[in-house]
């Protein structure tokens, strides 16, 4: 057993790490002469915990209220935040057939990434353009002799394509250029998801859709309606693009690690988004210990702008390595590869008082798609911002 401050003296093994990666830790400290299995390091590797040697740093106790207590012990990486009837072992599944839609930046590193860290048994790429999806799926099975990768990918323009996927990721349409906002490609990018989507409810009945096309969350409200699923089966992914961005811009203001940040953001992709501040932890201390208001404040704002920032200046799209790897971040909590919740966009029917509109609030994710809306306790004006970006949604939708 690891203490619970992830340290292992003596030997450390596969279940250590595992104990770690189930409490929502990324990193094992290995005492000095401790001895590290060959499995022990696989599964690190695996799971991304690092194994750090020596002792942990003297924990700081934050001076705080009972409330702000309250709220970090309900954020996601909190062992609080994994339901308990989750297996306490890792089983996580290898996708059968991973089908994305839109062979474009995204797309292609979301099948890069999927492929190398074999997450999926198959991996199908559709898009319009005759050619690039086809072009994409071969490249990276040449690369499957030095990767090893035996995931078998292969490309075409159909959308009968999506054939009895599993899990369907939808990043066809167009990206921003400079100067547009997100909601700019509504009229456009709706017609698209809801042509996906249909094939979707036809060939694939049973599978997960994750939207990515933007504007993320009128586009998961189209992928719902047209797919007529469940709404446990239709998710959009943002907020694990807009944590990771609100997680570096907070590690980069106080010198630490991203892995030191605990954040994440809530609300719409889009101006209305909502940087969660209150819960918000750097080396467990809540942020207005270790940065300024004023530092606190350029943080969300760089978070807020930051998929636009990456518009301006490629100036012909916008961003695709981050997205992708945000994606498969949705990708490991279906396959039941992470612990805990993870903010995705999916239509609210009560909870945080808001009903009928697609919004990014934390949820657990599993095999059937979502498993539980997570409510945490928000700080009031981050309630009510959650609140204003739904409306912002439902009226763009209107
Ligand atoms: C972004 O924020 C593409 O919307 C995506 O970068």
């Amino acid at each position: 057993m690891t203490t619970r401050s992830g340290v292992r003296p003596g030997v450390v093994g596969e279940q250590d790490v595992v104990d770690v990666w189930n409490s929502g830790r990324r990193k094992l400290h290995v005492l000095d002469g401790a001895l590290v299995t060959h499995q022990a390091r696989e599964a690190a590797e695996r799971l991304g915990v690092v194994l750090v040697p020596g002792p942990p740093p003297e924990p700081t106790v934050p001076a705080t209220d009972g409330t702000a207590t309250m709220r970090r012990a309900l954020y996601r990486r909190n062992p609080k935040w994994v339901a308990s009837d989750r297996p306490k072992g890792l089983a996580p599944r290898t996708l059968r057939k991973l089908v994305v839609v839109g062979a474009g930046g995204v797309g292609a590193n979301t099948a890069h990434l999927v492929a190398n860290a074999g997450l999926a048994h198959e991996i199908v790429l559709v898009d319009v353009v005759p050619g690039a999806a086809e072009a994409t799926a071969l490249d990276l099975e040449h690369a499957s002799g030095i990767t090893g990768s035996a995931s078998r990918i292969t490309g075409g323009t159909s959308l009968g394509l999506v054939e009895d996927a599993d899990v369907v990721v939808i990043t066809a349409g167009r990206p921003r250029q400079p100067g547009m906002t997100r909601a700019d490609l509504i009229t456009v990018n709706g017609r698209v998801v809801a042509q996906v989507s249909e094939a979707v409810r036809d060939h694939a009945p049973e599978a997960i859709v994750v939207v990515v096309t933007n504007p993320l969350d009128e586009m998961t409200s189209v992928a719902l309606e047209s797919t007529q699923f469940p709404r446990e089966r239709v998710v959009g992914m943002a907020g694990t693009l807009d944590s990771s961005r609100f997680r570096r811009s907070l590690a980069r203001a106080a010198g630490v690690d991203p892995l030191d940040v605990d954040a994440f953001t809530l609300g719409s992709h889009g101006d209305e988004m909502v940087p969660v501040v209150s819960s918000a932890t750097i080396k467990g201390r809540p942020l207005h210990t270790v940065l300024s208001a004023a530092q606190v404040e350029a943080c969300v704002a760089d978070t807020v702008t930051g998929g636009g920032q990456v518009v301006a200046l490629r100036k012909t799209g916008s961003a695709t390595l981050a997205p992708a790897h945000a994606v498969v971040e949705v990708l490991d909590a279906i396959r039941g590869a992470r612990a805990g919740a993870i903010p995705v966009s999916v239509r609210l029917e009560g909870e945080y008082g808001i009903d009928g509109v697609v919004v990014g609030v934390p949820c657990l994710l599993g095999a059937e798609g979502v498993l539980e809306i997570v409510e945490l306790s928000l700080a009031d004006s981050e309630r009510q911002a959650l609140v204003a970006a739904a409306e912002a949604v439902r009226s763009r939708l209107a």
